[in-house]
């Protein structure tokens, strides 16, 4: 049995140690945002964050987790209550057909929580582990910049909220 924290909530998993945590997510939790493109770490699929870092969760062991925090997409926001990245996303119409969207968006998401002002060579850098099918680069590389712009607004309103108390 291991016991991994998702999403701030912790899971007790029957499966070997060595089951890839993407399996574990999408089989045992039931979260199926994180895709299963190749299974190979070549495509970003199904990419998470763990403990603030993009991981490559169809090569990741479960047993390597246990006492990290792992966050997919659906721990960042709901339909109802985007997250800034979700919203991102969304506004410029980022995905196609969404396959490799949510992975991508997890690498973004780490990268804008490391350096909130990326560069667009920093951001096209970032995402150069990522395949998307349907060609949307353009679109995606917008919505990681919007994102940042949006994270960056809502910093600044939480500050300045901080100050007029
Ligand atoms: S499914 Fe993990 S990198 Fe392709
Ligand atoms: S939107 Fe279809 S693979 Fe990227």
């Amino acid at each position: 049995m291991v016991t991994l924290k998702v999403n701030g909530r912790e899971h007790q998993v029957d499966a070997d140690p060595d089951t890839p945590l993407l399996y574990v997510l999408r089989e045992d939790i039931k979260l199926n945002a994180a895709k299963f493109g190749c299974g190979l770490g070549q495509c970003g699929a199904c990419t998470v964050i763990v403990d603030g870092k993009a991981v490559l969760s169809c090569v990741t062991p479960m047993i390597l987790l246990e006492g990290k925090q792992v966050t997919t997409l659906e721990g960042l926001g709901t339909a109802s209550e985007p997250a800034p990245i979700q919203r991102a996303f969304m506004e410029e119409q980022a995905a196609q057909c969404g396959y490799c969207i949510a992975g991508i968006m997890m690498r973004a998401q780490a990268l804008l929580q490391r350096n909130s002002r990326p560069t667009n060579e920093q951001i096209s850098s970032e995402l150069e582990p990522h395949l998307c099918r349907c060609g949307t680069h353009m679109r995606i590389l917008r919505a990681v910049r919007r994102a940042a712009r949006l994270m960056d607004s809502a910093d600044a309103s939480l500050t300045a909220d901080r100050r007029a108390r």
